[in-house]
């Protein structure tokens, strides 16, 4: 039993998710940072990389095991080599069509740390869709940087003609009518979806979930939730990096405002979700939730890839007789690893639930391990669906999703997703 799997975008999330996989395959008896070790009788190692689609000329056209550890990825190593169990002898980087993956400024920074594209043509549509049947890939990961509408678009209709299942990681797709759109093509084909954005196993998404949440069933009124991002901090212990400028390029991508709305849009969705599946107003709450600058330690200082990031939240509450509580909390994490841990998750679950006859959005584990879901639920709702399907077993949630009760996209559960931020809209 293998789970063929595609990586679009062969960046630091992909370097983490497959030296992962490795790592455990190499300490099976460690199961630290694995949510679910079995999900309906497949573990880790089950998972097989075939092939990427890159456009970097560093990675383009390498073997997906190197291309891995090509520049300008900086996330930690976990392991000396990549066996062929994990990625296939012939997995290749293809060329991917650029569209809007890199973002111009993104070719304006250091190459050490930045894209840089000029890689060979890149492959027609028609050969990407040949290439995922030839691979017999069954799920495809989306690991493009964010802004990356039509690149998205464009692997989400060779993923249908493909018959592949679909993993959205980034922050695209999440307006609830191109969701829905989405839902009903992923029906049509009989093939699953998990999206959109994923969340890290224990990352600042998950933090602010668990305090708004614990907040709002104390009884509280939160006024005030931000949750400021940073890119800051080494990756490797190097405390000499003071000289320079720490960061990945998801951070560098998004230090221009245009190319990180999405990314806004759908970490703030986190912060309104909570409220919303306690039927609670947000009116009265100020909240912001996304990344901000890199820190420059010196200016004109040199550029580090650094995949340390961390968030400070800051919240105040209104509680018993009008007493104010004020809380700060600080997490520093590596950013890449930190979502292998629900991605190795999330590729199972699409299988399972296929294998199981459950079609369209997985609504647990997307609400589970990502952003913006269809659903928004609350931790222990979309465990016990998370668990459920671990276990093979039906809900009712995914009762009303097997393809043979024809689901249609407009009349299963849907949370209205906003496609704007709290500042917008004041
Ligand atoms: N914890 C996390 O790291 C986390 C959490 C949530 C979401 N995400 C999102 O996951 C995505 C991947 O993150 P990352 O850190 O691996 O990013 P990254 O910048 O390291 O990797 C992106 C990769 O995409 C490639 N690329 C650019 N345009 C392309 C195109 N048109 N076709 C194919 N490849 C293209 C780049 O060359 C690069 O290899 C980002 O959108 C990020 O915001 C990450």
């Amino acid at each position: 039993m293998t789970i063929n799997v595609a990586i679009i975008g062969v960046g630091n999330c992909a370097k983490s998710l497959v030296e992962g996989i490795q790592y455990y395959i190499e300490n099976p008896e460690d199961k630290v940072g694995l949510i679910y070790p079995d999900i309906g009788g497949y573990t880790v190692e089950d998972i097989k990389f075939v092939c990427g689609f890159d456009v970097d000329n560093r990675k383009v056209n390498k073997p997906l095991s190197q291309a891995i550890r090509a520049l300008p990825n900086c996330a930690m190593d976990h392991v000396q080599e990549i066996s062929e169990e994990v990625v296939s002898p012939d997995a290749l980087v293809y060329s991917g069509p650029e569209l809007d993956g890199v973002a111009p400024h993104m070719l304006e920074y250091p190459e050490e740390v930045s894209f840089r594209t000029g890689a060979i043509p890149a492959e027609s549509y028609d050969r990407v869709v040949e290439l995922l049947k030839y691979h017999n890939v069954d799920v495809i990961i989306n690991y493009l940087p964010v802004g990356s509408e039509e690149a998205t678009k464009f692997y989400v209709q060779a993923a249908l003609a493909a018959k592949c299942h679909f993993v959205n990681c980034i922050p695209t797709l999440i307006g609830t009518e191109q969701t829905l759109e989405v839902e009903q093509a992923f029906i049509d084909h009989g093939l699953t979806f998990v999206g959109s954005d994923m969340r890290s196993a224990w990352g600042a998404s998950r933090l602010s979930e668990v305090l708004q949440g614990a907040m709002l069933d104390a009884g509280l009124l939160v006024t005030q939730h931000i949750q400021m991002n940073m890119a800051c901090g080494s990756t490797q212990g190097q405390e000499n990096i003071r000289t320079g400028r720490s960061a990945n390029t998801d951070f560098l991508n998004m230090s221009k405002q245009d190319r990180l709305h999405s990314k806004h849009v759908s970490k703030e969705n986190v912060l309104k979700g909570q409220n919303v599946v306690r039927d609670e107003s947000i009116d009265g709450m100020t909240y912001y939730a996304g990344p901000s600058l890199t820190v420059m330690q010196k200016p004109g200082g040199k550029y580090i890839g650094s995949d340390n990031k961390v968030a400070n939240l800051d919240l105040v509450a209104y509680g018993f007789g009008g007493a104010r509580y004020e809380l700060t909390a600080r997490l520093s994490v590596q950013d890449s690893p930190n979502s292998g841990g629900v991605v190795v998750s999330a590729i199972r679950f699409c299988k399972v639930a296929a294998e199981m006859g459950v079609v369209g959005y997985l609504r647990g584990p997307s609400a589970y391990t990502q952003k913006t879901p269809p659903v928004q639920l609350k931790s222990e709702d979309a465990k016990f669906e998370c668990d459920a399907l671990a276990r093979r077993e039906l809900t009712n949630m995914t009762r009303s999703q097997l393809k043979e009760a024809n689901p249609l996209a407009r009349e299963l559960p849907y949370t209205f997703q906003d496609n704007k931020t709290d500042y917008e809209n004041k």
